[in-house]
């Protein structure tokens, strides 16, 4: 028997309790500004990084600013590697990912980044749920991540807090703490990722559709949540 969901926010402050600063929550720029709520009520220090590709929207890098200005703190933000941008970009142009998938620009701009950055850690802690993506339906709230090491090559501990809430309960905690969020959901943006790779979705829609709309919902991962492949029947 599966056993019953750990609460968010207990979750989150036994991993800040456990690690300190060999902890880090990823922010997307998106709803996952529960997890510094969560973060905060607990009383305790804590890191926050997000990623920056050089692909984001104006609204984002806004938002980034009002998240810090908000919760008084600095925000790590990570760069990639200029000098591999410069070449996907000479070799492929600047939307390479419309012609032969997303995986090479997301690599570079983003799991390259992540990977310098958790290679100084021992646990971070994401905003991912069960109902984002077929690809995160067995997400667990704790787990060894399967794509990434950490300090000295150690294995690094994932927390998902958030696997079991659903997209509706994360906008019900956002309301109820007057948390603030990205101008972008209010124009029919669900997921946010980068400007190109997203788009607003239709009433009813799936989330993950606004995202790589191009390519198979399977295929919608950029690496930075690679999981393991599920056990042969
Ligand atoms: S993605 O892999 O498809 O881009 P998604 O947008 O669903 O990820 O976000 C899931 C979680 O991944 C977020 O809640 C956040 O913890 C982390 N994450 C996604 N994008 C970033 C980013 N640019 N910077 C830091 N963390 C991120
Ligand atoms: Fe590049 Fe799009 Fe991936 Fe952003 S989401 S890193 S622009 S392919």
């Amino acid at each position: 028997m599966p056993s019953p969901p750990l609460e968010p926010a207990a979750l989150i402050a036994r991993a800040l309790a456990e690690h300190g600063r060999d902890c880090a929550i990823a922010f997307s720029g998106a709803e996952d500004v529960v997890l510094l709520a969560y973060a905060r009520q607990s009383g305790l220090p804590f890191r926050v990084f997000t990623l920056d590709t050089g692909r984001l929207h104006p609204e984002t890098y806004e938002f980034l600013d009002r998240v810090e200005r908000h919760f008084a703190l600095r925000i790590e933000v990570l760069f990639p590697d200029a000098a591999a941008v410069e070449a996907l970009v000479r070799a492929k142009g600047l939307f390479s990912f419309r012609v032969d998938g997303h995986e090479e620009c997301c690599r570079i701009r983003k799991v390259a980044p992540l990977r310098r950055y958790l290679a100084g850690l021992r646990a971070w802690i994401t905003g991912q749920r069960r109902d984002q993506s077929p690809t995160r339906s067995s997400l667990e709230q704790v787990e060894t991540d399967s794509a990434f090491q950490g300090r000295d090559g150690a294995p690094l501990i994932k927390y998902n807090p958030l696997a079991h809430m659903t997209l509706a309960e994360v906008w019900t905690v956002i309301r109820a703490l007057e948390l603030p969020y990205n101008p972008l959901h209010e124009r029919g943006y669900l997921s946010i990722g980068c400007a190109p790779c997203t788009r607003p979705v239709l009433p009813g829609q799936h989330e993950r559709e606004g995202r790589w709309w191009w390519e198979e919902a399977t295929r919608k991962e950029c690496g930075l949540h690679r999981r393991p492949a599920p056990p042969k029947e």
